[in-house]
């Protein structure tokens, strides 16, 4: 899963689809150029909200041929952790503060062949991860307090970015740094610069009218504004 914050994957998420149309707006972003399919699992107890289950995943996986990359909210998670894999997720990432014991929870994923996913809230040190490095494939940074999708981006977690990135190099581990919340043209040249290789859009790709250039956009940040000079 090696990345390359030049090309960063972008992760399109279904939470600001329109539900009624799920499969027709999973082709359209594939289509559109999307790398991975994120998805938003919510319980209504790990956060305040609740959206869809792994007979959704299943039936979305008809859909499309892109990775779908899980990211439970929802506690506990390890009782449905096999169910989600068998829906077809390709990546399956959960929040330590999910259950007890992250180790296991992701050995338990990587034993069904999946990539494991470690999610850390803004409040969450990067300690959280240090120590299960290495069954770790995937590092995702909360950048705004999950449930919602369309919330403002926190900048104060461009330092834990770049503290993880740090990590990420120190480690010569394949692992991909995700970025999740409040992604969009504009906050994206600076989560990219902090060492991200993954952006998740949710308001950023299904709330623009034409997706294409909406993650393109993403992709390839534009230009610096030219500066203003005297006349003359
Ligand atoms: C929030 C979810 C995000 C959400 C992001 O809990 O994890 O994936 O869809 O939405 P935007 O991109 O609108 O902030
Ligand atoms: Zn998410």
């Amino acid at each position: 899963m090696k990345t390359d914050s030049t090309r960063p994957l972008i992760a399109p998420s279904l939470l600001a689809a329109d539900f009624a149309r799920l499969g027709e707006e999973v082709r359209a972003v594939e289509q559109a150029g999307a790398d991975w399919l994120h998805l938003d699992i919510m319980d209504g107890h790990f956060v305040p909200n609740i959206t869809f289950g792994p007979l959704v995943v299943k039936a979305l996986r008809q859909h499309t041929s892109l990775p779908m990359d899980a990211h439970l909210m929802i506690a506990p998670a390890d009782p449905y952790i096999v169910a989600f894999a068998e829906a077809g997720a390709d990546h399956i990432s959960v929040h330590p503060e999910a259950g007890p014991h992250l180790h296991r929870t992701l050995q338990l994923i990587r034993s069904l062949g999946k990539k494991a996913g470690v999610v850390l809230n803004p409040a969450t040190p990067i300690e959280a991860v240090v120590n299960v490095l290495d069954i770790t494939d995937i590092i995702m940074v909360m950048t705004v307090n999950p449930g919602f999708g369309g919330q403002a981006f926190l900048a104060s977690q461009l330092s834990k970015i770049a503290a993880l990135r740090q990590l990420i190099d120190d480690s010569g581990r394949d692992i991909v740094l995700q970025v999740d919340g409040g992604v969009t043209a504009k906050t994206a040249p600076q989560i990219l610069a902090a060492g991200a290789t993954c952006l998740i859009a949710g308001t950023a790709v299904y709330g623009a009218p034409d997706y294409a250039p909406a993650i393109q956009a993403l992709r390839t940040p534009p230009p610096p504004r030219p500066q203003l000079t005297e006349a003359g």
